[in-house]
Parts: C-alpha cells; structure tokens; sequence
C-alpha cells in the first residue's frame, strides 16, 4: 500500500508518483548538462552519455511508477512489449552506427532525425481520438504535423545526402507549397474547431498525416546547391517541437523538456546556418531557393596550374603564415590527422598555422572542427570566417584540401550562381593559393569554381592524404 502525500495547499500524491516526477526533472537536468558538454568536441561524447543517462533513467521510472487515470500501473505484457522494442532497436541502431564510415554520418543523422520525427507523428494519430479540450487537439494535430514534415523531409534530406536523390525544381512548385502549407493549416484549424473530424477522428487524421508527408517530400525536394544545412536544422527543430508536443499528450515533463531542449537548439542552429548562408528562413519554408541559372560555367575559364610536391614544400616552409581551409574533402581522405602533421612540422619551422572554419564546410553542422578535434588540432587554431577573412591577404599561402563551394567566389562576382550571396572563406585574396583535390570534380552544389583558374592558384591533384603524405615527407627531407 503506497502512502500518500499532502502539499500544505492540499495536493494529494503517492511517494511513487513523486519519484517519478523527481526522475523526470534529474533526467530534464542530466538532458541540460548533456546538451552544454555536446558544445565541445572534447567534451561532447561525455554529453551523449550524461544525456542518454537521463533517457534511461526516465524511461525506467515510468515503466515502473505510470500509472493511467485510472490508477492502473503499466501492464506487464505492454512493459514487456516496449523493453523488446527498445533493445531490438537499440541493438539495430547500436549496429549502425558501429558500421557507418565517418562520411556517411550526416545521412545517419538525417534518418535518425527522420525517425523521431515518425515517432512522435505516430503517437499523436493513435493518441488523438483519446485527447480532449481544445488547447490539447491543438497540440495534438500540431504534433502530427510536424513530425510527419519532419519524417518525409528528413527522408529525402537522408536520399539527397548519399546522392541518391537529386533536386527536383520547377517554378510552380513554391506555390503547390504555399497550397500546402495553407491546407494543413486550414485542416488543423477546422478539426480543433470541431467543424469536421469529429465523427471518423481517424480518418480525417489520416488526411493530415498524407498531406503533411507530401508537403514534407514536396518542401525539401528543390532545395539543393548550398542551402540543404539550413533545412536539416530545420527538420530537427522540428523533430524537437513534435516530441514535445508528444510530451504534452501524455502530460509527460521528460518529453516535454526533452523536445523542447532539442526543438530549442534545432531552432538556434537554424538562424546560424540562415546566417552563415544569407538566407532568410521563409524562403526555406516555402522552399523557394536553390535555383538560379549558374551560368558561370560559360565563362571564359582560364588555365589550370599544377604544383610539383618539391615546389609546394618550399612555398610552404619559407612561408610566415598559412592558413589551411579544410572541406568535405577533408572527411571523404581522412586526411585529419596528415593535416596536423603538416601543421606541427611547419610550426616547428616557424610558420604561424590556422584554419580557417566555414560553417558550412563538410556536410554536418560542425563537421571541421569535430574531424580537426579528433586528430588533436589546439582549438585556438581554428579561426572563424569572419575573423579569419581580413587576414587572408596578408596570408602567404592558404592550402584549400578538399573544399570547393565554400571558397567559391562565384557566390561574391556571379549573381546567376546559385550560391550568390553566400558567405565564403575568401581564399582568392591571399598571396598564393594551393588547391589539393583529385581531379576537377565539383563541390556539392555542382558549379565551377573559378579559384581553380585563378592566376595565384596551383592545384596538387591526388587523393588529399596521400598529397599531404608526400609534403610532409618532402618538408622532413629539407
Ligand atoms: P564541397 O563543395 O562539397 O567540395 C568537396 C570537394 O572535395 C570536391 O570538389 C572534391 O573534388 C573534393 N574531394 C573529395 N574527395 C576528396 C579526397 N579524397 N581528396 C581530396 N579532395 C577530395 O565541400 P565544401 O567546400 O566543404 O562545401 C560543403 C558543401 O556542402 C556546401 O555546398 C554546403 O552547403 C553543403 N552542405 C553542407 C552541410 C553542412 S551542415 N555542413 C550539409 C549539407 C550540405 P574532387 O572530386 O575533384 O576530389
């Protein structure tokens, strides 16, 4: 028999119903530290696991000490369902993750954001006949919404990553969007009223859920180029809102701080990356941007330089300053710990060394500094855009390894280019430019990069590791 607690204002509780709120505010306080210690490299696989501690810890005590408005506990077949489901997923997801290569990781992250998504969309349908007063429905069909837009985005976000999906544009696609968009809202709007819905909640949930797919599929199809970083904050804002609004269904203050917590920083990430690409959010959501002619292929291009590896060497060590700016190259050639190599030796003849981070290099938010982190870069060394890019021409050399857009200038001289406006790490106004890639493929907004004909620019083709091997092996022989 469980004794029962009395507030001085008269609240009657159980001794269990109070472990398990105190559970739900420790695991919202473990989800916080988590989160601070994520904003680290150092310190971010400590964050995951403070994090997942307090998911644990949660979802431990509300299999143990939920009870339904009826008093019932959680019954031992549904408890026995839901830990069967966990382990069978976590076993599928522990599997995953083990085996994904370190380039492929910003797709796992898009379908992993795609399934939460799914999740939440999944218990707001089956919740909904069940959930009454108006503010709740709200919150409800919100939910649904939400996380079906993030599920189908993420998706497609996921298929756009590996290649697998390409861009899709036409002109008359914005305003299906807007259609879209004003139907899902005119939808939740008439069934929260009570004007339509309440007869088959089901089906008229169903509805929602189809439309929202498709806007979700429909929203994310055309953004290509350079802008898919801001959708995929996007998409996990989303995810973050639709599980909090989850949360409000079950009336669950883990849930709700816990979407809340990834909705917030989804959100935060996404007026960076708008910022850092100079784009503004309600084009992202009508899914407006992306196109534009890029017309700069038809220019007059120019002559491609080479570098011998003996010439690079000598540039470099008898240099004062060098800025290295790292890409998705980087990634793809593991070229992350060469680069520090490089790095240590030239510094040890007396050349200052930075690296210059743009915040869309590579294909995650963050994706440099956590590859530069891993092979031990001091952080101090990785200078942001805007700090770095007045230095530039007093720079004697900058080594570009493996990124292409974000050194474009196209996205300064070209307004037909589709990455026009976007800032970028202006490479082009240093002394000498070094360019390391294998051959003259494109970045991942398929445009020419005219650094590449630039008459201070030499190119070391080759794989980046391997190019970088050979320098340091030639700086060594000096
Ligand atoms: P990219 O423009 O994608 O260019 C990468 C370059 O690396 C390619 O031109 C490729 O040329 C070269 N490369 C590939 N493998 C290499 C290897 N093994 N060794 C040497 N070079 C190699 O990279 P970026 O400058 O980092 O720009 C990032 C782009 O991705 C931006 O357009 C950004 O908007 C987009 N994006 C970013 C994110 C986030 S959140 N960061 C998410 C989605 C999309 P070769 O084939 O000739 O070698």
């Amino acid at each position: 028999m469980e004794s029962i607690l009395t507030t001085p204002d008269g609240l009657n509780f159980t001794t269990g119903e109070a472990i398990l709120e105190l559970s739900y505010l420790i695991a919202a306080i473990l989800f916080v530290i988590g989160l601070k210690l994520l904003s680290h490299p150092e310190t971010a696989r400590k964050g995951n696991l403070w994090a997942a501690t307090g998911m644990l810890m949660a979802i431990i005590t509300t299999l143990l000490l939920h009870k339904d408005p009826e008093g019932n506990h959680i019954s031992l077949t549904n408890g026995i369902v839901v830990v069967a489901a966990i382990v069978a997923a976590g076993i599928i997801g522990w599997v995953i993750a083990k085996k994904v290569k370190m380039t492929a990781m910003p797709q796992l992250v898009s379908f992993f954001n795609a399934t939460g998504g799914a999740a939440s969309a999944l218990v707001a349908f089956l919740e909904l006949p069940f959930v009454s007063g108006t503010g709740v429905v709200i919150v409800t069909l919100a939910g649904l919404t939400l996380g079906s837009i993030s599920f189908s985005g993420s998706m497609i976000a996921y298929g756009k990553l590996d290649g697998k999906v390409g861009d899709i544009r036409a002109p008359y696609m914005k305003y299906v969007n807007i259609l879209l968009l004003i139907a899902l809202l005119a939808l939740i709007v008439l069934i929260s009223s009570g004007t339509i819905g309440s007869e088959a909640p089901q089906l008229i949930a169903a509805v929602l859920l189809g439309l929202a797919l498709v806007y979700g599929v429909l929203f994310v199809m055309p953004i290509g180029g350079a802008d898919m970083p801001v959708v995929i904050s996007l998409l996990n804002s989303f995810t973050g809102i639709a599980a909090a609004m989850a949360g409000v269904i079950y009336n669950n203050q883990a849930m709700i701080l816990g979407g809340i917590l990834v909705g917030a920083a989804g959100t935060i990430l996404t007026i960076l990356m708008c910022r850092a690409m100079n784009r503004s959010l309600v084009n992202v959501i009508i899914g407006a941007f992306g196109g534009g002619g890029g017309a700069a292929g038809d220019r007059e291009q120019g002559a491609i330089k080479e570098i011998s590896v003996g010439d690079a060497s000598i540039l470099l060590a008898y240099s004062r300053k060098v800025v290295i700016v790292p890409g998705y190259g980087l990634a793809v050639a593991q070229a992350q710990h060469i680069v520090s190599e490089l790095d240590e030796l030239l510094t040890e003849k007396g050349v200052e060394v930075k690296y210059a981070i743009h915040p869309v290099a590579g294909r995650m938010p963050g994706h440099m500094n956590v590859l530069l982190a891993e092979a031990d870069v001091p952080y101090d060394k990785l200078v942001e855009m805007a700090d770095i890019n007045p230095t530039l021409p007093n720079t004697d050399v900058v080594i570009v390894v493996g990124a292409n857009d974000v050194v474009n200038p196209a996205a300064e001289n070209d307004p037909s280019s589709p990455i026009y406006g976007m800032p970028i790490i202006k490479a082009h106004t240093a002394k000498n430019i070094i360019v390391m890639k294998r051959g003259m493929g494109k970045g991942y907004a398929g445009i020419e990069n005219f650094l590449f004909f630039n008459d201070k620019t030499r190119m070391l083709f080759g794989n980046a590791r391997d190019s970088i091997q050979k320098l340091v092996t030639e700086i060594k022989s000096h």
